[in-house]
């Protein structure tokens, strides 16, 4: 039996049942593999059942505000894909009909949507014979057939993909694409992989040669530079109300943010809090509350050590630290969509 009929019969009596699974509406299973990008199916089926409840159709999405999309999409991080969400749909709703293009060409062009998910889609959805490369598919490939380039540069991707143009099922695209996906996190898992078990295991080259452990080659990344971000949490004493404004760039994009301090160098707090005030143009009329402890936020490119000050002040009207300030009561901060790095500290409980 060729490769991708055992896959198959692997998949028939061990597939799992995911909700999305229960559909081949594109919007759906897009809305899906954008969210199951950013996580684990554990932490990523509360979310896809969020949306799906929130906005039942494509049509539904395109209709949403931006703030109301992002804070659904709190707390899966890469908060591009959020707002790419929700432009694709306006997309294919004005230009489409709100009909998802069935060819690859039309669908990489759109916003968040490169070659694996336009490969998904393509292949649950228009049953097309695209392989859909994830990185647990680079290690199963990358292991069978001891693929010595580096799986995370484009060549070593390439070459894989090529591979999976061979093997994929004609017949049964999406469900090859979804077995591989299956098969490669159940059993030829990143640690640990079950190889005793595996129904490749006669074929697998790296399993032959008892090199399981040394792929998938990956090129080691660069190290993280290091920021420091200081949040100051103002609260006016007059109104008792916060000041948090809308982030005009980066990739926290249209989050909300406290006002924030940015160093590339270590430096000391009342370091950050002279830097803030006087880039500010504060009157030094306020009161220290209190300085948390530093919070470690790893993202894929940098390293953010943040701390947060609470400030108690009556500049409230002198204030002008950004166009978009909004003003806001502590209890009702959960309207708005924070970075996680926030969140975690406005859910620990600060005081005013
Ligand atoms: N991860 C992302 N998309 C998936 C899918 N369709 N099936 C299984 N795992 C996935």
């Amino acid at each position: 039996m060729n490769f991708s009929n055992q896959l198959l019969n692997w998949y028939d009596q061990n597939k799992r049942e995911l909700e999305w699974r229960k559909t081949t509406y594109p919007y759906s299973v897009w809305l899906s593999e954008v969210i199951m990008q950013q996580t684990q199916i554990i932490q990523g089926t509360p979310y896809y059942l969020k949306f799906i409840k929130t906005y039942p159709t494509i049509f539904d999405l395109a209709r949403a505000e931006e703030r109301e999309v992002l804070l659904l999409w709190q707390g899966l991080g890469y908060y591009s894909r959020g707002r790419n969400l929700l432009e694709t749909a306006k997309y294919i709703v004005s230009n489409f009909n709100g009909v998802f293009p069935d060819n690859y060409k039309a669908l990489i062009t759109l916003s968040g949507i490169g070659d694996y998910t336009a490969s998904a889609i393509l292949s649950v959805c228009f049953n097309k014979a695209v392989p859909a490369i994830d990185g647990n598919v680079l290690r199963l490939i990358s292991r069978f057939y001891e693929i010595k380039e580096p799986v995370n540069k484009a060549s070593g991707r390439n070459t894989v993909k090529k591979i999976c143009e061979t093997l994929i099922s004609d017949k049964r695209p999406g469900d090859f694409n979804q077995a591989m996906m299956d098969y490669s996190s159940v059993v030829c898992s990143p640690k640990k992989p079950d190889c005793i078990h595996c129904i490749f295991n006669n074929d697998c080259i790296s399993f032959k040669n008892n090199h399981v452990e040394c792929f998938p080659i990956k090129e080691k990344n660069p190290t993280k530079k290091s920021e420091y971000w200081f949040y100051f949490i103002i609260q006016d004493t007059k109104h008792r109300k916060l000041y948090i404004e809308k982030r005009n760039e980066g990739i926290w994009k249209n989050l909300y943010q406290f006002p924030v301090f940015i160093s590339l160098k270590k430096i000391s707090e009342i370091e950050a809090l002279n830097k803030f005030v006087t880039t500010n143009n504060l009157p030094a009329n306020f009161e220290v509350k209190s300085i948390s402890d530093e919070y470690k936020h790893i993202l894929s490119h940098k390293i953010l050590y943040v701390k947060f000050f609470v400030l108690k002040s009556s500049f409230f009207a002198n204030l002008n630290l950004s166009e978009q300030i909004s003003f806001v009561s502590k209890n009702n901060l959960s309207d708005y969509p924070f970075p996680a790095v926030i969140n975690k500290y406005i859910n620990q409980g600060f005081t005013v």
